[in-house]
């Protein structure tokens, strides 16, 4: 059942501290370390990573990009499986190929993964569904452990594929030596605070409800994000689209003068994901790009960064403070809820939105 939510969608965003929880038991059983198959390469002998996947799938992997070239300094591709399987890409010696899936069907994602048998030394995959072909057909295949997702908006399978992608990283970058001991213990300690924070996070619902009740009356909506907060704007504007069936796109802030910024004006509102980082500086003056045309904006970020940038914004919704390494996990909690509540403003099917399928297997 829906255990009292009025949405499956909405108990499965809720469900996210305790299923991040579990994530978070399983891959640390001995407390103070990261527990990772055996059967995993040696990150220390592989050269090259290739992530691929579809749709929010694939937001995970673009996220994980930064978190894998910054911690472990391998070289990452990312590619949407349907682009990537009929592109004949060149597979190295010393790759490893890794498939991220909630269902573990998704027709584009496994042709991908049948692409790399055999030509990559290492198939790896990280599902939600540990029975699924995606899963049964790597090598080794890393449990997601959200439990059953039955929304066709994914939520709690996403934040759970970045929890295990994050933990990820952390192991290969203390298996290349890339990060100090210090560094990588720092943000295994956060890893362990994200349930309380995502919780916090979840605390803003009404608030977010209320503004979102006027973004359903919006024809189209920007989000925008910087470093690994771009793809979460991606993100957001995905299941915007999937549920409220409003335009929405999601740019990088930086790219908004090089174009979109020619659709601003004061109908579109512009929602800014920010949390203070040290490119916290460089989103705010994309955002007074905007406000300077009379775009709406809703900044999204922490209490100093809404005290340094909030003034002028047509709303806020505050984010407790969060390390930039978690920030996209914690931002994706807000991505959803305002997809969410501006859906039930306008009375969507938010469970079953129209054309879409849960799970993908045609190509
Ligand atoms: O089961 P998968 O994770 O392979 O599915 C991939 C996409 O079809 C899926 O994420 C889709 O984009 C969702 N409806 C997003 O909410």
């Amino acid at each position: 059942g829906k255990g009292g939510h009025r949405h499956f969608m909405a108990k499965e965003i809720a469900e996210q501290p305790s299923v991040i929880s579990d994530v978070l038991g399983h891959y640390t059983k001995t407390g103070t370390r990261i527990d990772m198959p055996a059967e995993l390469p040696d990150f220390a002998q592989i050269d090259r990573l290739i992530l691929v996947a579809c749709g929010t799938a694939f937001y995970a992997c673009q996220t994980a990009k930064y978190w894998f070239e910054q911690l472990t300094g391998l070289p990452v591709d990312i590619d949407i499986a349907s682009e990537f399987r009929y592109r004949s890409p060149p597979i190295g010696p010393r790759t490893a190929a890794l498939f991220v899936s909630q269902s573990g069907e998704t027709a584009d994602t496994l042709a991908a993964l049948r692409y790399c048998a055999g030509k990559a030394d290492h198939i790896l995959s990280i599902c939600n569904v540990p029975q699924s072909s995606i899963a049964r057909e790597s090598t080794v295949a890393l449990p997601t452990l959200a439990g059953v997702e039955i929304g066709v908006a994914s939520t709690k399978a996403f934040t759970c594929q970045l929890t295990v992608l994050a933990l990820l990283a952390l192991h290969a970058a203390r298996q290349r030596g890339h990060c100090d001991d210090a560094t990588l213990a720092e943000h295994l300690t956060a890893l362990r605070g994200l349930p309380g924070l995502l919780n916090l996070a979840l605390g803003q619902e009404a608030e977010i409800e209320t503004v979102s009740r006027e973004l359903a009356e919006a024809r189209d909506i920007l989000f925008l994000g910087r470093g690994a907060m771009y793809p979460i704007a991606l993100e957001g504007a995905l299941k915007l689209k999937e549920i409220s069936y409003i335009h929405a796109e999601g740019y990088a802030s930086g790219e908004l003068k090089h174009g979109p910024i020619a659709l601003v004006d004061p109908a579109v509102p512009v929602i800014v994901f920010a949390p203070t980082d040290p490119l916290f500086d460089k989103t705010v003056s994309n955002m007074q790009e905007v406000m300077a045309r009379q775009g709406k904006v809703l900044l999204v970020s922490d209490a100093t960064g809404l005290d340094t940038a909030g003034p002028g914004s047509w709303a806020t919704i505050q984010m407790p403070h969060v390390s930039p390494f978690l920030a996209p996990i914690l931002y994706a909690i807000p991505a959803q809820l305002l997809a969410y509540h501006t859906a039930v403003a306008k009375g969507t099917d938010v469970d079953q939105p129209r054309n879409l399928a849960k799970s993908v297997t045609v190509e």
